[in-house]
């Protein structure tokens, strides 16, 4: 490991040991401080047991130990962001055809909330299927931040961001109304996340202080995102590849640089413990049950996890 990756492993482990004061989490710390610090990050909630992007998903996540819950935005034909993985609604969602098929952007905000966005994963996911999932609606992003407020921390995506008029700036105004752009500036406990340089770089120039995180699509090898790391440092925390594109020279490439490796989406105990092993700083799993007892840790400490993380990086830059 080259000298520059090896201050930034140091500095998570620094971190973690230095961030609590009290006896119980200070042995938690000694405990966790032989290990990288790798969070822990609910890929639309908890996933797989739950419907992606819902209130129960995200309520599970946390439970089950996800040290963020993430976000995909999209947004209304009247500028709502709502949270929703896919450009269309066809695939989750049932309700009248002409509120629920075809792209969010050409449906209004009345028209999403009469989709039922839960009744797909029980017919799909029958040993998961629970009967308050039926009729659970599409979540704004507001509804969201007024649910969770800063108990949490967020991992928010912008989805399609070029076919979104100003979703950036919603974003941010979104945050700002909920009192998250300081702490996510601070201790990250929002992250933003783009397969869209320009949405990433948009953020930036709005406000630089904020932690971004490039995404990678599945084909972009090693060496292809590796070739780009040099461009990213300039606006981006972290990179958010595919797990199949990870290996030991992409994460000291990035450490190098003094950016973290987030992949994406981990569900296997397995793979977990060989992106842990290569050295990752995170990932996305829809079972972070599994990730945390991959890990060896307790249930979610809070924000405390985001907030090591963005001093160890902090110290990397200062180093
Ligand atoms: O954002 C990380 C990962 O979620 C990217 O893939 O398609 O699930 O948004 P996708
Ligand atoms: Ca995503």
């Amino acid at each position: 490991m080259s000298r520059v990756a090896t201050v930034f492993a140091a500095a998570v482990v620094l971190a973690a040991v230095t961030a609590i004061p009290s006896a119980q989490a200070q042995r938690g710390d000694d405990r966790r401080a032989s290990q990288r610090l790798v969070l822990n990050v609910g890929h639309r909630g908890a996933s797989g047991y739950a419907p992606e992007h819902t209130l129960p998903a995200y309520d599970l996540a946390l439970r089950l130990g996800a040290d963020y819950i993430e976000q995909d935005l999209q947004q209304t034909s009247d500028g709502t962001l709502v949270v929703l993985h896919d450009e269309a609604l066809d695939r989750t969602a049932r309700g009248p055809a002409e509120n629920c098929r075809g792209p969010v952007r050409t449906k209004t905000l009345a028209q999403i909330k009469t989709c039922d966005v839960g009744s797909w994963f029980n017919e799909r996911y029958p040993e998961h299927a629970r009967r308050e999932y039926e009729g659970l609606e599409i979540p704004t992003l507001r509804e969201v931040f007024q649910r969770y407020r800063r108990r949490p921390n967020y991992y928010i995506e912008t989805k399609s961001p070029a076919l979104a008029d100003r979703m950036e700036e919603r974003l941010l105004a979104l945050m700002d109304e909920f009192d998250l752009r300081r702490p996510a500036a601070g201790r990250w406990q929002v992250l933003i996340q783009s397969f869209a340089p320009e949405s990433l770089k948009k953020v930036s120039a709005l406000d630089r202080r904020l932690p971004l995180v490039q995404l990678y699509a599945g084909e972009r090898t090693s060496a292809a995102v590796r070739a780009t790391l040099e461009v990213a440092r300039t606006y981006a925390i972290g990179v958010g590849p595919s797990k199949g594109s990870v290996d030991r020279a992409l994460v000291d490439a990035a450490h190098e640089r003094c950016l973290v490796v987030h992949p994406y989406t981990v569900n296997e105990k397995a793979e977990m413990r060989s992106l842990v092993g290569l050295g990752v700083d995170g990932m996305f799993t829809n079972f972070p049950d599994r990730l945390d007892e991959v890990l060896g840790r307790g249930a979610v400490g809070g924000t405390s996890a985001a907030d090591r993380a963005a001093r160890a990086r902090r110290a990397c830059r200062a180093g």
